[in-house]
């Protein structure tokens, strides 16, 4: 039977990055969730639906024109026809997509869409890597894997300012911080990270590099 395997984790913990080597070590489907909320928000934005006009940006979601790579190689991120994979990941958006995904309407509609491509991706590759916030607890909680990615803060301001910047001295960490900090909060309504649920499996990447992060993971999906 085709296997599902849900990754949760925060921002740095290193997920996506983990999660697409997963995928690609098993030759599995990838499911970006949070590219979902991210393609809606900037969808919104350039359409000037206002983030707070719930019903709208609800109303967005439900026929949103979005391509989503499945391909862990080639994860790219169309909205009608235009690859977006990089606008979705700006500050700009960053700043506000926790308006978005703190929608309720907008979280059953994308709910119902991840568990349906998570079915259909795990028949098409004979497995699947599904990551977000709340996949191991509301999206997938029947998953035959589930995983928390933690990392101490420290390691997280850290990773993402490199994976943004290309550097991690302290101004940068400094920058960083607020993005990363205030999200976390923004999102606290949808997720929180400092407990694995029950069966989930906790893996701290803080003293791990990535390819120790990717070998816990893998290990945890073979067990
Ligand atoms: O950039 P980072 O890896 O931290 O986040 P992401 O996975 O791209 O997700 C961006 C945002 O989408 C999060 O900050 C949440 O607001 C939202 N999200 C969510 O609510 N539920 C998910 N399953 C995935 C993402």
């Amino acid at each position: 039977a085709p296997v599902v395997v849900a990754i949760d984790g925060p921002s740095g913990s290193g997920k996506s990055s983990v999660s697409r080597a997963v995928a690609g070590h098993f030759g599995f489907g990838y499911l970006d969730t949070g590219a979902m909320y991210r393609a809606l928000t900037l969808w919104c934005v350039r359409s000037g639906i206002d983030l707070a006009d719930q019903d709208a940006v609800a109303g967005a979601a439900e026929d949103l024109p979005l391509g989503l790579g499945a391909d862990p190689q080639d994860a790219s991120v169309e909205l009608d026809g235009e690859d977006v994979s990089a606008a979705i990941r700006t500050s700009e958006v960053s700043a506000v997509v926790s308006t978005v995904a703190t929608n309720l309407q907008v979280r059953a509609i994308l709910q119902q869409q991840q568990r349906d491509l998570i079915e259909v991706l795990a028949d098409d590759f004979g497995g699947v890597v599904a990551e977000g916030r709340d996949i191991t607890t509301v999206v997938a909680p029947d998953a035959d894997v589930r995983i928390l990615l933690t990392a101490s803060e420290e390691a997280r301001l850290a990773r993402r300012s490199t994976q943004l910047h290309g550097t991690s001295d302290a101004a940068t960490v400094a920058a960083v911080h607020d993005e990363v900090v205030r999200r976390d909060r923004d999102d606290s309504t949808v997720s929180q990270f400092t407990v694995a649920a029950d069966g989930v499996v906790l893996v701290d990447t803080s003293d791990l590099d990535f390819d120790g992060s990717v070998a816990a993971v893998v290990s945890a999906v073979v067990a």
